[in-house]
């Protein structure tokens, strides 16, 4: 069984996707950990509900860039953590952090990567930018995490049909429960049996 920590910025639905995926698409892999980067993200109490630990790492707190990716991978590695599964969390990791972890840390991002996606790209806003683009489809993505912002190699997509109704928020919905939801516990599972032992 992998020992997957999951990092967290804000409501977490697609960590109670990968909870709520556990004995069941989920079973190389287990959630030992939730770390959030905001005191009060909603992610944390679906952690607490579930019996899973949890960390809250403060940019502020730690002074620099640096001093907050170190203090991550000192929380991670204390933990024994195999892979670590971004799933909304809204900060940039630079080489030093991702360069720790090659090929184990997952990113779900709310589109069709290469489209709408890099710096800025995140959350509300790369719906509100699909549907200003004028596209017909979009979807999810999960990927591997480079220095690269969504650069990655990817893992799995899937699509959702844009509606002439849609709003951001409809949008950001739909993109969660036909594809977010359904890819990452997917694609964590891949990803634990593939780190083999
Ligand atoms: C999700 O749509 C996720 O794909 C997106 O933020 C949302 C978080 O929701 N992530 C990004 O945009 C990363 N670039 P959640 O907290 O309910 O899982």
């Amino acid at each position: 069984m992998k020992r997957i920590a999951v990092l967290v910025s804000g409501g977490g639905t697609n960590l109670q996707a990968l909870i709520d995926a556990q004995g069941k698409t989920l079973v190389s892999g287990r959630i030992s950990l939730v770390v959030a980067n905001n005191a009060g993200a909603y992610a944390l109490e679906r952690a607490k509900n579930a019996g899973i630990d949890t960390a809250v790492v403060l940019k502020k707190e730690c002074g620099s860039q640096e001093a907050f990716e170190a203090r991550l991978m000192e929380i991670l590695d204390k933990n024994g953590i195999d892979l670590i599964i971004l799933a909304g969390f809204m900060t940039i990791l630079t080489e030093r952090f991702t360069s720790h972890y090659p090929r184990r840390i997952l990113n779900v991002h709310p589109s069709l990567i290469p489209s709408f996606c890099g710096e800025g790209y995140y959350g509300l806003r790369v719906h509100e930018e699909a549907l200003r683009y004028g596209v017909k489809v979009t979807g999810a993505t999960v990927h591997f995490v480079n220095e690269i912002p969504d650069g990655g190699e990817i893992i799995a997509q899937k699509a959702v049909y844009i509606e002439d109704s849609d709003t951001p928020e409809i949008l950001q919905r739909r993109v969660m429960e036909q594809a977010e939801w359904v890819l990452l516990p997917q694609a964590a599972e891949t990803v634990c049996v593939s780190l083999g032992g």
